[in-house]
Parts: structure tokens; C-alpha cells; sequence
């Protein structure tokens, strides 16, 4: 066979690997399975650096892909990761992990702590985090129940403009800590690690 025949051949096998792929109902589950060491079984994080990523809406999902691949969103390990996968199979993740439950595991928590948090948290975020943080409804995420570490960078990459967010959120968020320095993100973050 010519080098070109072969080049042919193997380029064949791609397409026909690639189409295989695509068909395959257990597709989805399969590339979880990779997330799996640091995500989490379905998603749901063990780690205390990890986001679960369980019950994230589609399209939060393939924004936090796309950014992370674009290398438009801060990252230690996801955006090394998220360039190896295409759009479609991105698609396919998002429909796999929007459509689990988090489970998330029980934190450490202090209950004057978790009152004010909550009280924070139904003035200034619960509009776009409802339901205390527990649903990614209006593509915001999930808050209630994510690990604290994870929350506490997250949100001091906000902060220090280093992720993009929307607008509002940040001034909400800015306001907050400029008003109660530190101790407003700490009261927020008490109340999430207290919801299930
Ligand atoms: C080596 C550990 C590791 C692996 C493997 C991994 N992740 Fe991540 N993931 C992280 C960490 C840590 C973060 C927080 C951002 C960062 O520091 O990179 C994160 C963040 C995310 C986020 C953002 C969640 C949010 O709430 O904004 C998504 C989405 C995500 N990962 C999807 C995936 C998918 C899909 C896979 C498998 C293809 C995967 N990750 C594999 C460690 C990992
Ligand atoms: C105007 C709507 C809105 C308000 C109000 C709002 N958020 Fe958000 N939030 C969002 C959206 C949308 C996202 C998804 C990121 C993006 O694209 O902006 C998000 C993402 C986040 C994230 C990142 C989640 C993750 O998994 O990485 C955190 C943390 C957060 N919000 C905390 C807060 C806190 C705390 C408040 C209240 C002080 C708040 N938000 C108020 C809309 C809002």
C-alpha cells in the first residue's frame, strides 16, 4: 500500500471510529467516566477542591467547557482537560451530568454562621440562585452543597476579576465584601455547606 492509500486508510478508520462514537448510546456514560477520579461518581465530588458537577445545567455546563478550553476562566487541571474533547462530545457530557443529582457529601458548619449566610444570601443572591443555592436554573450554577475550598477560590476569582461572571452578580458580590470584608463570604459560604 502507498504511504497516501495508507494515510487514506487510517484516515477512514477515524471517520468511521468517530461515527461509531457518536451513535453509541453509552457514549455519554462513558466519557463521565473519565471525570469520575476527580468528579466524583455521576459528578458528585468527593474532593475538597472539586465542584460536583452532578445537576449543572446544560448550558452552564458547556460554558464552563468552552471557557476552560478557551482558556478564558482561571483553572488549575480543566483546561489542560477540556482541550481534548470536541464540541459534540461536550454535548453529550452536558446532557450526561444535567440530567444527575448531586449528592452531596456532609461539611462542617456553624448554625449563627449559617443564619446570617442565609439572610445574605435571600437579599442578594437567591433572585438568580434559587431555591438556597440547590438548582443551576437561569444557567447559574449550583452553590448548595459544593465544597467549601472550591466555593472560597471561585469566589476570590470573581472578586479579583479574574473569571468573568455577569455584571450584576459581581456588583452583588463586591458589595458584600466591601461592606463586610472577608466575614459576608464566609457567613455565605457556612449557609451552602449547611444546605443538602
Ligand atoms: C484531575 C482532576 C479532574 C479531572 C480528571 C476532571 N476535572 Fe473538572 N474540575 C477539576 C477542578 C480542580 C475544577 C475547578 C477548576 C480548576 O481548578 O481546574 C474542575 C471544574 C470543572 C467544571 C466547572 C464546574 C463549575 O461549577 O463551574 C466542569 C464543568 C468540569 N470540571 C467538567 C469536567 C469534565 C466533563 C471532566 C471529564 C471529561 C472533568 N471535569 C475532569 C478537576 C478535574
Ligand atoms: C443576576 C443574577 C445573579 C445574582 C444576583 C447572583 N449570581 Fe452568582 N451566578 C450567576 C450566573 C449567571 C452564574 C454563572 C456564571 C456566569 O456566567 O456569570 C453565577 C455563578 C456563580 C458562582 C460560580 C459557581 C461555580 O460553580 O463555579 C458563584 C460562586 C456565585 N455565582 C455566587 C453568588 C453569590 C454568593 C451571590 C450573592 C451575593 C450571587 N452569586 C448572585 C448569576 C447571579
Amino acid at each position: 500500500m502507498s504511504v497516501i492509500n495508507n494515510l487514506k486508510y487510517i484516515f477512514f478508520c477515524l471517520l468511521t471510529l468517530n461515527h461509531a462514537y457518536a451513535a453509541s448510546p453509552n457514549q455519554a456514560s462513558m466519557l463521565a467516566n473519565t471525570c469520575a477520579a476527580c468528579h466524583g461518581t455521576n459528578g458528585s465530588s468527593q474532593g475538597p477542591a472539586t465542584p460536583s458537577i452532578a445537576g449543572i445545567s446544560h448550558d452552564y455546563f458547556i460554558d464552563a467547557m468552552t471557557a476552560f478550553k478557551e482558556d478564558d476562566r482561571p483553572a488549575t487541571v480543566m483546561n489542560r482537560i477540556a482541550k481534548g474533547y470536541t464540541e459534540d462530545q461536550i454535548k453529550l457530557m452536558a446532557s450526561f451530568f444535567s440530567n444527575q443529582k448531586m449528592n452531596p457529601t456532609s461539611q462542617n458548619f456553624n448554625s449563627a454562621m449559617v443564619k446570617a449566610g442565609k439572610d445574605l444570601h435571600d437579599t442578594h443572591c437567591e433572585k438568580c440562585h434559587a431555591k438556597g443555592g440547590t438548582v443551576s436554573e437561569d444557567d447559574s450554577g449550583i452553590l448548595s452543597g459544593q465544597k467549601t475550598p472550591y466555593l472560597r477560590y471561585t469566589i476570590t476569582d470573581i472578586l479579583n476579576e479574574d473569571r468573568q461572571v455577569s455584571r450584576k452578580m459581581f456588583k452583588r458580590l463586591r458589595n458584600i465584601h466591601q461592606q463586610t470584608g472577608q466575614k459576608g463570604i464566609e457567613q455565605l459560604l457556612h449557609y451552602y455547606a449547611s444546605q443538602k
